[in-house]
């Protein structure tokens, strides 16, 4: 029988007890707030308190998510949209790089604009001056193009969209002007007029002009009214572009236009009234003059928070990750990335050691609180309890129509014998591609993650595939496909030993 006995110790000696100290969380009067006013997002790890999300709480609106490929990012962003539209009744813009949340806001009904076939007059002023826009314009030249090392042809590219905004009747100083604005098609004539010999005007011209064959009539056409952007669900999805140049082209004169109206709209720091989010774009994100930084500076004031994600902390410019009221560091691998998350969010070992554990959807969370406090301001978020749009996962090809609910598909997935990060790869497919992938495509990505063709056929068939529809599922994978296919499984049985499809024995399934 256990006797209670009374010891003397050293206060020391206490605090080693875990039991007399509080976990590293932030106490639970500042993570939980009115489910009326705040934005839920999931449960710490340790004490399993809820956290709600609380613009009023914090320091700013603003926030930064960052993780490696299939952490969870996305997932959190549309969880905390979705939500933020029904308790704030807020508004959100979202600038999609990689196409990857146009179905999703269709299916939130929300309204898609898509780049390429839409497009912005690139010198459409928003209220500015023409001289105040041709500076933005060149600005955005300067992030995204090499024209600062040729100041020659920088200044005469300013002098000529200046010009071309002069023969429209404006005059250069002044704001709100209502006149049909130039093109940059009127610029490149300008330019093309150069004196012969002048060969900086002509490389101006030049640069101009291939800007307008590589992007077709999105720089020079508006089509998209900026003020419908400002409100409701809205994904500007830029991913047919067809360079990375253009797309953060694009997303930086949308939030140039979105910062003047920013700046014209009234005082209101109570609550977030606009999302915009920027995903992927490190262009934009990792440089101090574009207006993603003005925006984290400003927006407070009028109830605009930026959303910024990306897999790599590095691509998020210091200012925007130090001023962020909350960060998510969902799972990061790269020991340097680790260690420049550690160094802007100072956080103990305990952290670091958890961040090696992280699965998907668990995030180390820093929250930048108005007031000052004397807990920790990190915790681990156990897991983003998340808002899905219930959408059919879908197999096609010839008569092949299999259809499933997303959950029973990664089961089947992980049954099947993939490790749950090469399903959530997988089920990733599936949401880039509209939830549909043709039989081909499913194979020859199941291939490619090291599957053999025998136990693939065998998986369709268990999938619910009748035996003639299986027959042109290989037909058009070439030998060549295959043969990266197996030197990647080779690949990645050296390097996994025990982890995931790949290496796990599957026997000789019939074909
Ligand atoms: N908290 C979660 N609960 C359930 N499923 C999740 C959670 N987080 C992510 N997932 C699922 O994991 C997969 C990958 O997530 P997501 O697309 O958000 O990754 P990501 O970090 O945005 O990746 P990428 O950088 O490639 O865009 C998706 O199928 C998503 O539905
Ligand atoms: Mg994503």
């Amino acid at each position: 029988m256990g006797m209670l006995s009374v010891q003397r110790v050293l206060s020391g000696q206490l605090a080693y007890r875990n039991f007399l100290l509080r976990p590293p969380e932030p106490a639970p009067q500042l993570l939980v707030s009115n489910p009326a006013s705040s934005i839920y997002i999931g449960k710490t790890l340790l004490l399993h308190t809820p956290f709600y999300w609380n613009a009023e709480k914090l320091v700013n609106p603003h926030v930064c998510v960052v993780g490696i490929t299939g952490s969870g990012k996305s997932y959190l962003v549309k969880t905390f949209i979705t939500r933020a539209r029904l308790v704030l009744g807020a508004s959100a813009l979202i600038l999609d790089w990689a196409g990857e949340y146009a179905d999703w806001v269709r299916a939130a009904g929300g309204r898609v604009i898509s780049f390429g076939s839409d497009g912005i007059n690139l010198l459409d002023t928003g209220g500015a001056s023409p001289h105040a826009r041709s500076l933005q314009v060149i600005s955005a030249l300067e992030m995204l193009t090499d024209i600062s090392s040729f100041p020659a042809q920088r200044r005469i590219t300013e002098l000529a969209i200046e010009k071309a905004y002069a023969r429209r009747g404006f005059a250069l100083h002044k704001e709100g002007q209502k006149r049909k604005p130039p093109t940059l098609e009127d610029v490149c004539k300008i330019l093309s007029r150069h004196p012969k010999g002048d060969s900086d005007s002509a490389e101006a011209a030049r640069r101009i002009r291939s800007l307008l064959l590589s992007s077709g009539k999105s720089f020079s056409a508006q089509t998209i009214s900026i003020d419908s952007l400002l409100s409701g669900l809205i994904c500007v999805d830029l991913h047919s572009l067809p360079m990375e140049s253009l797309r953060s082209l694009a997303g930086l004169a949308i939030l140039q236009f979105v910062k003047e109206k920013m700046r014209a709209s009234r005082y209101s720091p109570s609550k977030p009234r606009l999302f915009i989010v920027v995903d992927e774009a490190w262009k934009i994100a990792s440089d101090e003059r574009s207006d993603v930084v003005s925006i984290v500076r400003e927006g407070r004031k009028y109830g605009f928070s930026l959303i910024v994600a990306s897999q790599n902390p590095t691509d998020v410019h210091k200012s925007i990750f130090s001023n962020a009221g909350t960060v998510f560091a969902f799972r990061l691998t790269l020991a340097s990335e680790r260690e420049y998350l550690r160094s802007s969010l100072s956080y103990s070992d305990y952290f670091e050691a958890c961040s090696h554990r992280m699965g998907v959807g668990q995030a180390l969370v820093h929250l930048e609180f108005s007031m000052p406090v004397q807990c920790p301001k990190n915790f681990i978020l156990e897991r983003v309890d998340g808002e899905e749009i219930l959408q059919p996962f879908a197999i096609r090809g010839g008569n092949m129509e299999l259809s499933f609910e997303k959950g029973e598909l990664l089961r089947r997935l992980l049954s099947a014998g993939f490790d749950e990060k090469q399903s959530r790869a997988i089920l990733s497919e599936f949401e880039r591609k509209s939830f549909s992938l043709t039989s081909r495509e499913f194979a020859s990505l199941l291939l490619r993650l090291g599957m053999p063709r025998p136990a693939i056929l065998s998986f369709l068939r268990e999938l619910g595939a009748k035996e003639k529809e299986l027959l042109p599922v290989f037909s058009s994978i070439s030998d060549e496909e295959e043969e990266v296919a197996v030197s990647l499984k080779g690949l990645k049985e050296k390097k996994q030993k025990g982890d995931g499809y790949a290496s796990k024995d599957r026997g000789n399934p019939r074909i």
